[in-house]
Order: structure tokens, then sequence, then C-alpha cells
């Protein structure tokens, strides 16, 4: 778990009358959840400088008879099925754990560092009266690193990321899907995680959509309920979405914070194709695919990175080889694109002008008066 700097017995004392404004003003707001969750941190605090009363309340939170103890871990509950398929409603996916950070602009990464630094400082945004971001919206194409980052940040929070099964959760039993999606948020809820509700439009196309039948538009209802009961500062839920245009205006709302995703420039490319070939192929090659993948997902660039090192290994050929003989698909960039693409081959040797002519596309003749261009001096 993320911790802030753990106080002293003088900035206890001195936050102790934050700590009960913030406590009044949670219980006033009837949300039994949020004082429960408020309590267990205070108790954490105070163990260092109050060992007793942080043992005695623990105790209180732990006996206390609400199903919503935020003291359960992930295993102490069990996992909620659909009740006619008996399939889980969410999965627990902890491939992020240990894994590689995203590639992110700089934007991107700053809002989700954003949230991190709110985790962190969770203690002090709550005394001083605010909620830390409960709810975040990813939004961007497919593959460009939605789930990946989801997958990060749980880590990087040291939560585990409980994933909403859209399939499961939309019960062939009708007018079951709400009582599903509730079973799911109650379970989250419990066992302070982070949710992700993926591919959210799916789920929150506008209720007033006429191809919407009623189970979509309660479905939505549940959902904007139990992301408003969403206890603050206990786990996080996220939304992923490639289409932001068909989530209903209500939903919207209700998240904190919109992150965007964008598909990667060429800066990123370059960083991407460095990572997944892991040292596998030249720069003159990496140059190349920067070039030829413009408008290529960070998913996109994997597979087809993986795929040159697989035909690599399997044919025995050496991967930049490879690699140049994939560009015989991209034959339909602009000639200039292609002319670049004709001079990164040159300057990386070891391909005569015939098998250049045939990887890009363009006529010897062509490549001819091109090269003679570019050697004449300038102004020449
Ligand atoms: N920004 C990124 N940095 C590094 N690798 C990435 C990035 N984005 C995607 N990838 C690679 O592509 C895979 C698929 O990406 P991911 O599932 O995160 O995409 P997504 O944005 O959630 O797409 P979708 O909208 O289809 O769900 C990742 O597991 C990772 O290997
Ligand atoms: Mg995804």
């Amino acid at each position: 778990m993320l911790k802030a700097d753990r106080p002293t017995e003088s900035d206890y004392e001195a936050s102790k009358d934050q700590i009960l404004v913030q406590l009044a003003r949670l219980c006033l707001s009837g949300r039994e959840q949020d004082v429960a969750t408020y309590l267990q941190r205070v108790a954490r605090r105070m163990r260092a400088t109050n060992p007793e009363v942080a043992a005695a309340l623990t105790t209180v939170l732990r006996e206390a008879p609400t199903r919503m103890s935020p003291l359960k871990s992930v295993s102490a509950a069990p996992m909620p099925v659909d009740g006619d398929s008996r399939l889980p409603l969410l999965r627990i996916d902890a491939s992020g754990v240990g894994r590689d950070e995203p590639i992110l602009d700089d934007h991107t990464r700053g809002s989700l560092m954003q949230i991190i630094d709110e985790r962190c400082h969770l203690d002090r945004l709550m005394e001083a009266g605010l909620n830390p971001s409960r709810a975040a919206l990813l939004i961007g194409p497919p593959g460009v690193g939605k789930t990946m980052a989801a997958q990060w940040l749980a880590d990087k929070l040291d939560l585990p990321l409980a994933v909403l099964d859209l399939s499961s959760v939309m019960s062939s039993l009708l007018g079951k899907t709400g009582i599903n999606l509730r079973h799911a948020f109650d379970y989250a809820k419990q066992s302070e995680c982070v949710l992700l509700l993926d591919e959210l439009d799916a789920i929150g196309k506008r209720r007033a959509d006429d191809s919407d039948v009623g189970e979509l538009k309660r479905l939505v209802t549940v959902l904007l309920q139990q992301i408003d009961d969403w206890p603050i500062g206990a786990g996080l839920i996220l939304g992923a979405t490639n289409h932001p245009e068909l989530l209903d205006s209500a939903l919207w709302r209700r998240f904190d914070l919109a992150v965007d995703f964008a598909l990667p420039d060429a800066t990123r490319r370059r960083i991407a194709l460095q990572r997944f070939s892991g040292g596998q192929l030249g720069a003159e090659v990496i140059d190349i695919l920067v070039t030829t993948m413009a408008g290529a997902s960070f998913n996109d660039i994997e597979r087809h990175v993986m795929t040159i090192r697989r035909n690599a290994v399997v044919h025995g050929v050496d991967p930049d080889v490879v690699a140049v003989n994939s560009i015989r698909q991209l034959h339909d960039g602009t000639l200039v694109d292609r002319l670049a693409i004709a001079d990164k081959l040159d300057h990386h040797g070891g391909f005569s002008q015939r098998a250049i002519s045939g990887l890009t596309g363009i006529s010897r003749d062509t490549l001819r008066k091109h090269r003679a261009r570019a050697a004449k001096p300038k102004g020449a």
C-alpha cells in the first residue's frame, strides 16, 4: 500500500480536531461505508502514536455488523456469480504485477500520476475536506494501453484489479442484470480494489437510444447508483471506452477524471519498437518501421514485431531482413514516405537497387533520379 509520510504525535494532536470534523461530515452524510473506511485510515495512522486506541478502533471495525466492512480482503469474500449460468461476474487480473510501465504521452501519464498522488496523500486530502478522485474514465482507440494502464495503476496502488465481466453480468434471466451488477459492486466495495468497467460503452449506451431495451436502461440506472455509493477513498473505479460519444451524459458526469489515450506519435513508436524488439532490430530498421507504422496502435506494433521475431527464429534469418521484407505490405504509403524508406534502406546497406525497388514499389528509374537529385549540391 502506498503510504503518505507517517504523522508524529504532535501532527496527530494538531489534526484531532480535523478528524472530528471530517468524521461528523461523513456520519451526517449517512454513508456508513465511508465512515468505516475513514475510521480504518485513522486507526492505521494511530498505530504509531496511539497503538491502544488504534487496536480498539480496528476491533470495533472488524466486529461492526455490516457486510460492507472494508477490512475484508479479496480472498475473504466469495466471488459473486450469475445466478443462472454460475459464471463469475468479476475476474481478478494480476497481469499488471511487476509489469513494465505503459508508454504514454506526458499528458496521459500526468493524469495517471495525479490519481496515484491523490491516493498517496489521502489523509491530507480528507483532512482538508477534499475527496480524492473516485472514478476515472480511460478513453482512446483500441490497443493504446487503457487496460494496461488499469493493470499498472492497480499494481502501483498495491490493490487487486477486479474486472467486471460484462457478458456474465448481462444475465439471460430478464431483470437479473441489475442484481448481478449490484452483487459485483458489493464485492468490489468490500474488497478495496481497483474496479475496471471495461468496454463501458457497451453498458453505458444512452438510455434514450431506441435500440436499447428496458434491461439495458435499468442497468445504466443501477450503474449510476452504484458509482454514487462507491466509498470515498477506498478503492478506485476505472471505466474504459473506445466510444465516449456513446456514453450516457449522466454516466459521464460520475467520472471525476477523463484520461485520453492517443495513438503513438513517432517518438513513442520508436520507444515501443525498441522495447518490443528486445534489442533484435537494428537502428536503421527501427527507423524504417517508425515511418511505415504511422497510424498503428501499440498493440499493432507489438504484434508486428513479435511476428518478425518469430519468423526470424523459425526460418533462421536475421530479424532485420524479415522486418525489411515486411514493408512490402506497405506499398500504399505516399511516394514521399516510400522514398524516405528507400533512403534508409540505402543507408542500411546490404540491399541491392533491385531489392529496394521491389520492397518500396518505386521503379528503379525513379530511384535513380531521386538519388541524383539528393546528390546534387544545394544551389547547383
Ligand atoms: N501504451 C502502451 N505501452 C506499451 N504497450 C502497450 C501500450 N498499449 C498497448 N500495449 C500493448 O498492447 C497490449 C494491448 O493493449 P491494451 O489491452 O491495454 O489496449 P486497450 O487500449 O485496452 O484496447 P481495447 O480498447 O481494445 O481494449 C498490451 O497488453 C501491451 O502489450
Ligand atoms: Mg482494453
